[in-house]
C-alpha cells in the first residue's frame, strides 16, 4: 500500500507570550496508507488534536510538511485551500453538542460543504436526503434543528457534513467519546461500514485502546507531543514495547466486566509532564517504571525492532 498522507517532522507550537511556547506536536513522521485506519492513541494533552487539526489545515504548521497524496499542502491555508482539500479530506469532531450551528438546519449543516459546487438546489436536497438515510436517520429529518437530536444522532448528522463531501481521507477526532457507551458501538460500526464501501483511509483518534484496536490495521502511540510506538494494532494492543505504552493499556478499563474485575488494573504513576517545559532527555523518564540513566540525557529516536514489524522510540532497545 502507498502512503496517502505523510507527515514529514510536523511541528505544531502554540506560543503562549511571554517566550512561552506549548510544545503540542513536536517533529512527528509518520504515513497513513491509503485503504488503512490508522489509530493514534495517547493520554488527555499529548497533542492528538493538535496533530489532527494542522494536518487538516485548521492550525498553521509551525515546521516540517504534510505531503498529500505527493503533494505538499500549505504551511497556511487560506479559504481556496480549505475548498480544494473538502473533497479530499475531512474532520469529524468530537462533541457532536458543539460542532453542529444550533441555528442551523440539519439539511444546511450537511450541505454546506457543497455550496461551491455546481448543484441545483434539487440535486442537494436529494444528497442531504441520501446521506441522512444512509448514516441510519430519515430524510424528512433535514428541516429540523440539532437540538432536536440524541447525542448518538447529532455524531450521525456530523459523519454525513463530512462525508457527503465524498472524501478520500478522514481524521475522526474521538468520535465517540462524548457519546453513551450504549451508542458508541452503532457509531463505530457505521464508521467502519461507511470506510469499507466508500474506500475511505482514516486517522482515528482515540482514549479507548480496546476501541482502536477493534477499528484499526495500525497503531501510533503519542506522548507529550512525541510518537513512542508504531506498530500493527492487535500487536501494539497485546505485544506493547514501549513501557508507556504497557502502562497506557494497563491501565485502559476492558469493555468486558467480568475481565476487567479480574484484569490487574494499574495506574499511570504521575501526571503527564507540562508541555511548556518538555523534559530533556526521552519525555516519559521521570514516570517510567524501567527508567535508566541514559534516559534522562539523551531523547532516543523512534526506531524500527529487529525481526518486528515496530517502531519505538526507547533506549530498552537502542542499547
Ligand atoms: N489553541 C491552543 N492554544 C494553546 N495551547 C493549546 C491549544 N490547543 C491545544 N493546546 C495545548 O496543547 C496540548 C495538546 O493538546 P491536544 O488538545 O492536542 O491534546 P489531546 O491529546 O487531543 O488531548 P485530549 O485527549 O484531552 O483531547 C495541551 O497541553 C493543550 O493545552
Ligand atoms: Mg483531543
Amino acid at each position: 500500500m502507498s502512503a496517502l498522507v505523510k507527515l514529514d517532522q510536523l511541528t505544531k507550537h502554540f506560543d503562549l507570550g511571554r517566550g512561552q511556547r506549548v510544545h503540542a506536536v513536536d517533529g512527528i513522521s509518520l504515513e497513513i496508507k491509503r485503504g488503512e485506519t490508522l489509530g493514534l492513541v495517547g493520554e488527555s494533552g499529548s497533542g492528538k488534536s493538535s496533530l489532527g487539526k494542522t494536518l487538516m489545515g485548521l492550525h498553521d504548521k509551525t515546521s516540517g510538511n504534510v505531503i498529500y497524496d505527493g503533494e505538499e499542502l500549505p504551511r497556511h491555508y487560506r479559504a481556496a485551500d480549505f475548498q480544494r482539500m473538502a473533497s479530499r479530506m475531512q474532520m469529524i469532531f468530537q462533541d457532536p453538542y458543539s460542532s453542529l450551528n444550533p441555528r442551523m438546519t440539519v439539511g444546511e449543516i450537511i450541505s454546506e460543504g457543497l455550496r461551491g459546487k455546481p448543484l441545483s438546489k434539487a440535486q442537494k436536497q436529494q444528497a442531504v436526503g441520501e446521506w441522512l438515510e444512509k448514516v441510519g436517520l430519515n430524510a424528512a429529518h433535514a428541516s429540523r434543528y440539532p437540538h432536536e437530536f440524541s447525542g448518538g444522532q447529532r455524531q450521525r448528522i456530523g459523519i454525513a457534513r463530512a462525508l457527503i463531501m465524498s472524501p478520500e481521507f478522514v481524521v475522526c477526532d474521538e468520535p465517540i467519546s462524548a457519546l453513551d457507551v450504549s451508542v458508541q458501538a452503532q457509531v463505530v460500526n457505521l464508521l467502519n461500514d461507511l470506510k469499507t464501501s466508500m474506500g475511505l483511509t482514516m486517522l482515528f483518534i482515540a482514549h479507548d485502546l480496546s476501541m482502536v484496536r477493534y477499528i484499526s490495521d495500525r497503531m501510533a502511540v503519542m506522548y507529550l507531543g512525541a510518537l513512542v510506538e508504531l506498530g500493527n494494532a492487535r500487536d501494539v494492543y497485546f505485544q506493547p514495547r514501549h513501557p508507556y505504552t504497557e502502562v497506557l493499556i494497563a491501565s485502559n478499563p476492558e469493555p468486558d466486566p467480568v475481565t476487567e474485575r479480574e484484569r490487574a488494573s494499574t495506574t499511570i504513576q504521575g501526571e503527564i509532564p507540562s508541555p511548556v517545559n518538555v523534559p530533556a532527555g526521552c519525555r516519559f523518564a521521570g514516570r517510567c517504571p524501567k527508567v535508566m540513566p541514559v534516559c534522562r540525557e539523551q531523547t532516543p529516536a523512534l526506531l524500527p525492532l529487529v525481526d518486528e514489524d515496530r517502531l519505538v522510540a526507547c533506549h530498552l532497545y537502542s542499547q
